[in-house]
């Protein structure tokens, strides 16, 4: 297929690009490279012939429907997003802009072209969060975003799905938990515990450290996104997830620990270095997700073991200081989202 891939700069849509090239489909990969995006993320598949790349903003409805009219895509992956909740609670409206406009820009133009497979990425945030005793989030969970990015990201669902009921566009919505992996920015969880642990610096966990996420290895987040644009069928949602349910101080003990394996403090363990801070305003407790509609429905299933995968992280993490150090010396890192006067 020819597939048009947006955010695909960033950290899972680069992991979609790099998919499906392997895969054998060919790729535009549409990007304005925010402080997110990075054309480092494509080095893999930048000299590849199916490889092509886009500076555009999707809310540049102009320079979009240029891309559609040279490039003419059979589907689109759409991932482009503004991505962070602390972001998004010091400032909505570039969420508003990007993630609902943005989108809605997409869909229309994926209805003028007639695409044969609309892929909107989405979070399990839209469902808010759910007691200790709960059952997980399923594609018939009612919405109830918490954050101004979640509520971005459903308001972003309820277009692609009304888009699907009024214009027949071939929708396929996706769900899908944390994700972690190589080239994640350094301001989520993972790589914020792991640069902050090797510059010897305190580890901020948010809270008491009990809440509760289900984390998924970005490259099967990637190859579960490829089986909907191949296979997907159109109006349908699919859950994505691990069932790997962590509070985020058992993680941050867990990326501990493998440091102190791989590259061993001086003096001490590196969770010695953990220390609670003020939590994440409106914070949600708890996510876990039920992927069985997409295990059974399009033969999905996660390949990379929590264990497995958190090490193969914290290798790339240790190989790439190239990477991301010019990041945090740009100040990625530094903590947001307190919510003014509150925090
Ligand atoms: N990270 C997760 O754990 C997770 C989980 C579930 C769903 N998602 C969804 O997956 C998608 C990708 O998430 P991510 O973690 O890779 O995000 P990211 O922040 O790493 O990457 C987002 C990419 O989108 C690009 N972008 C942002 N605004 C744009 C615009 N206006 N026009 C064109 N490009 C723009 C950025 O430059 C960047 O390359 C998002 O839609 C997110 O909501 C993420």
């Amino acid at each position: 297929m020819k597939i048009l891939v947006t955010g695909g700069a960033g950290f899972i849509g680069s992991a979609v690009v790099r998919a499906a090239i392997k895969a054998g489909h060919s790729v535009m990969n549409i990007d304005c490279l925010t402080y997110a995006g990075n054309k480092a993320n494509n080095a893999d598949v930048a000299g590849h012939k199916g490889y092509s790349f886009a500076q555009v903003d999707i809310c540049d409805a102009g320079a979009l429907a240029r891309v559609f009219e040279t490039y003419a895509p059979e589907a689109v992956i759409h991932l482009a997003a503004e991505s962070h909740v602390d972001r998004s609670i010091d400032g909505p409206d570039v969420f508003i802009q990007t993630n609902i406009a943005g989108t809605v820009n997409l869909l229309q133009l994926s209805k003028a072209h007639e695409i044969s497979k609309f892929v909107h990425v989405s979070t399990d945030e839209v469902y808010g969060d759910l007691g200790p005793h709960d059952p997980p989030f399923h594609p018939g969970t009612a919405y109830d975003p918490h954050s101004p990015y979640a509520a971005s990201k459903a308001a972003s669902d309820h277009m692609a799905r009304a888009w699907h009921r009024t214009y027949g566009l071939p929708v396929v919505v996706t769900n899908c938990s944390n994700n972690y992996g190589p080239y994640q920015y350094p301001e989520k969880l993972i790589p914020v515990t792991l640069i902050k642990a090797l510059a010897g610096e305190p580890i901020p966990i948010y809270g008491a450290g009990d809440n509760i996420r289900d984390w998924l290895y970005v490259d099967d987040h990637a190859s579960a996104l490829l089986a909907a644009a191949e296979r997907g069928v159109p109006g349908q949602t699919y859950c994505i997830g691990a069932s790997r349910e962590q509070t985020n101080l058992n993680l941050a003990r867990k990326i501990c620990r493998i440091l102190d394996a791989k590259r061993p403090r001086a003096s001490g363990a590196y969770a010695d270095l953990i220390r609670f801070v003020t939590d994440r305003p409106g914070h949600d407790r708890r996510y876990a997700i039920d992927s069985s509609k997409i295990e059974t429905e399009l033969g999905w299933r996660p390949q990379t073991g929590f264990e497995n995968g958190l090490s193969k992280t914290v290798d790339w993490y240790l190989a790439n200081q190239d990477w991301w150090q010019p990041l945090i010396d740009a100040g990625a890192a530094a903590r947001q989202g307190q919510a003014a006067g509150k925090g």
